[in-house]
């Protein structure tokens, strides 16, 4: 009651010149639009410059909020809002500065990067997306968006929805995967959980949508490199997911790092304002990434003051820690570069975000410290996430059905990532507490139950370099590396592996050698665990491959030596029980991969909607052809395509139908086809339809994702599906980058991954 009385009068206080008790005795403020206007008319240019910078939290540690720079900055009225700082606590103490010591009292708003997840963690967003199901992912954020902002947030910056069809680059774990059309039911998914369509309520946050644009295809695959590519594949392939974001009404975009066009998108106009506002009608605002600003000084694009202005001008608002729209707009201003109707205009789309946040009304909304107590890392949060965790697993190989594995005899579970809690979590959870998180140790023995006797040895380290490791390893991400020599770690693991029934052996990447500057050029397991591996396999005891990856991996070798491969990611911080739940048979794996597994990198990029190109290979067998697209020296197709995924029961696909063999524009097809689970076990199964457009004005994909169902088969259960195919399954940009559905021959592929065989086709009519 105290601190409702405090805050009321607070409240009073600082929007005394805008707002009006109702009968109610509580505060009303007024319409948006008066609000924003009237305050920023009694704001001086510094506080407008000062509500555009967003440094981060730096210093402030609890209790010393106010002796730190940033704090100093805020009670001067320079700080619009901080970022990744955590706990209710300290963000209070920091928002009181704000509403008690800054001369307009306008509250900060707190951004952190909860990707995926807040400390009850899912898996990292590339292993999400292979879930295939909107509903969970859905939720996901909404935990998520409860979690963070039961601590005080109520910014994140995330769906992060980069298309990436190249794995080399290590940020592919943070996103969706390879392809537009689910990339953009996932953003959709995503903002939608944590907007939940109203930012006023105090358990939804702001999402952001990044990295705007083309993030996702730096050359050779290097992170922060140059992107070069046409319009006509921005607009197909690239741009889709992040319109997807803005037509759900997420409220602020990121702009990228890279170049687009030749200009960093930072300072870029077409994309900011011609594209993302003019033809997206997007109103919220556009925060930079990390020194996006500073950063085209080195992209060659002028000094700070330049480059500032670039900014502003191009229709970005926010400057995430460069300080250079602080440090230099004045001077701008002065000369003429900017104008104050522009600067006007950018206060004004924060201010708005922040009126739509609550902070107006209340700017301690977030900081209620007994729903931090309570609502975060709950028992049931942490049940649904062991659920949705399981569901991003993705079974690559499962020869002699040696999985499920049984409760019973010996297991011996081999490994760097076995024990390895800190890494479950995965690439950017900033929130997590790793010491909370299951290793696949712990949710082994849980899962099996005293009937199993589980042996664990590490085996290997991560790898043979000290070096790498540590590299790979940040952020508290520890493999605890061990001191024995490679000859003594390997004879431990033989001597449990021998004496057991089976080996599980839990092999791959730690969790940083994917995520933001963690691009590889070798996509293979580390030397040091392949060497393990081949000497398991020796023993002539079945081996399961638990492989761990943020991104796909290259392993053609593995393939061809171990017989069962489940594919984890990075599945959170219940990964353990969720990976256990799928070994022993308690959860039938059922994720599809959304990314497709090369090779080998030199296939990179790869992905299942290319072009057909003027000398396809005229045979199916990969047999090298001499002057057809193709290789010398290895297949075309890659090892495991786009939305494959095993299940310990089989599918049968038959009865493909269509309901006509022609359709007009305003018309519908009804596509039709039986699912009957033939196997043993109840499982799910997503469905996929693809279609390929087979002559136009441009050329199109050899197929392309455009809808998809995922259903639950009991064993021995069939479904008939239908799928409705209407005009809009058909457009494309076209070289004048009109969006548009053009007359001819369609086919329609239907089946369980990208190389689904059955096909029917019918003809658009003009
Ligand atoms: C990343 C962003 C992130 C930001 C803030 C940058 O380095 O590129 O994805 O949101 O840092 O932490």
């Amino acid at each position: 009651m105290k601190n409702k009385l405090v805050l009321l009068f607070l409240g009073c206080a600082f929007l005394g010149f805008a707002q009006k008790k109702n009968t109610k005795n509580t505060v009303k403020i007024k319409p948006k639009s008066e609000f924003v206007a009237e305050l920023l008319s009694k704001m001086t240019l510094e506080e407008k410059l000062g509500q555009l910078n967003l440094p981060t939290s730096g210093d402030i540690t609890t209790g010393q909020a106010n002796s730190s720079d940033v704090a100093t900055k805020i009670a001067e009225g320079k700080v619009g809002g901080l970022f990744n700082i955590k706990s209710v606590q300290k963000i209070r103490e920091v928002q009181k500065i704000a509403v008690e010591k800054s001369r307009l009292k306008i509250p900060l708003i707190f951004g952190m990067d909860v990707i995926h997840g807040y400390e009850t963690t899912f898996p990292i967003p590339l292993g999400l997306s292979c879930t295939w199901d909107m509903g969970l992912i859905e939720r996901s954020a909404q935990i998520a968006a409860q979690e963070a902002s039961a601590d005080g947030i109520n910014w994140t910056f995330s769906p992060m929805v980069d298309v990436s069809r190249d794995p080399r680059w290590g940020r592919v774990s943070e996103g969706s995967g390879e392809d537009p059309y689910l990339g953009s039911r996932i953003a959709t998914a995503m903002v939608n959980g944590y907007q939940q369509h109203d930012l006023s309520k105090n358990n939804s946050i702001m999402a952001c949508v990044k990295h705007f644009a083309l993030y996702g295809a730096p050359e050779a695959g290097r992170d922060y490199n140059t992107v070069d590519m046409s319009h006509i594949r921005m607009f197909n392939d690239y741009f889709p997911p992040y319109k997807a974001a803005v037509d759900a009404g997420v409220g602020s975009v990121m702009a990228s790092f890279n170049e687009v066009d030749g200009i960093p998108a930072t300072g870029n106009k077409w994309l900011m304002t011609d594209v993302l506002r003019k033809q997206w009608g997007f109103k919220g605002f556009v925060v930079t990434d990390f020194t996006g600003i500073p950063e085209m000084i080195e992209h060659g694009m002028g000094d700070l003051q330049a480059v500032s202005a670039l900014s502003l001008n191009a229709g970005v608002e926010m400057d995430m820690v460069g300080e250079g729209f602080l440090g230099t707009l004045k001077k701008s201003l002065d000369e003429k570069k900017v104008t104050i109707e522009t600067i006007d205009n950018a206060v004004k789309l924060i201010l708005e975000a922040k009126y739509d946040l609550g902070l107006f009304q209340d700017p301690y909304k977030y900081c209620d410290a007994n729903r931090a107590k309570t609502e975060i890392f709950t028992a049931s949060s942490r049940k649904e996430a062991r659920s949705i965790s399981a569901q991003s697993l993705v079974l690559l190989k499962n020869q002699g059905q040696v999985l499920p594995l049984k409760k019973s005899g010996t297991i011996a579970l081999i490994g760097p990532l076995a024990d390895a809690k800190e890494n479950m979590p995965g690439t950017w959870s900033v929130a997590t507490k790793m010491e909370n998180a299951i290793s696949l140790l712990a949710g082994i023995k849980e899962v099996a139950g005293t009937s199993a006797k589980v042996l664990y040895a590490k085996g290997s380290n991560l790898d043979y370099d000290e070096t790498f490791e540590t590299n790979a390893t940040m952020f508290g991400k520890t493999l605890h590396r061990d001191a024995r020599s490679k000859e003594e770690l390997l004879a431990e693991a033989l001597k449990i592996a021998n004496q057991s029934d089976v080996i599980v052996a839990a092999l791959g990447e730690s969790a940083e050698m994917s995520g933001e500057s963690s691009s590889r050029t070798n996509l293979e397991i580390p030397q040091s665990q392949k060497d393990l591996l081949n000497a398991l396999l020796k023993t002539g005891k079945p081996v399961v491959l638990v492989l761990f990856d943020g991104r796909p991996l290259v392993i053609k070798e593995e393939n061809e030596t171990v017989p069962a491969i489940l594919n984890v990611w990075f599945a959170g911080s219940e990964a353990g029980y969720a990976i256990a739940d799928v070994l022993f048979g308690d959860v039938n794996p059922s994720g599809k991969l959304t990314s497709t597994f090369p090779r080998s990198v030199g296939q990179l990029p790869i992905y299942y909607a290319h072009k057909n190109t003027g000398r396809p290979l005229s045979n199916t067998e990969g047999k090298f052809e001499k002057f057809r697209s193709n290789y010398i020296d290895e297949r075309n197709e890659p090892l495991f395509p786009f939305g494959f995924g095993l299940s310990y029961t089989s599918f049968e696909y038959s009865n493909l139908k269509i309901s006509s063999d022609k359709m007009n524009a305003n018309g519908k097809l009804k596509v039709t086809v039986d699912v009957a689970n033939t196997g043993n076990y109840d499982g799910k199964e997503t469905v996929q339809l693809y279609i390929r457009d087979l002559i136009g004005s441009v050329t199109r994909p050899v197929r392309e994702l455009k809808n998809f169902q995922k259903i639950t088969l009991e064993k021995g259960e069939k479904q008939t599906l239908t799928f409705d195919i209407t005009v809009e399954d058909l457009k494309f940009y076209n070289c004048d980058l009109q969006f548009v559905a053009e007359p001819g021959q369609f086919d329609i592929f239907v089946g369980g991954n990208s190389n689904a065989d059955k096909k029917v086709s019918f003809e658009l009519t003009k």
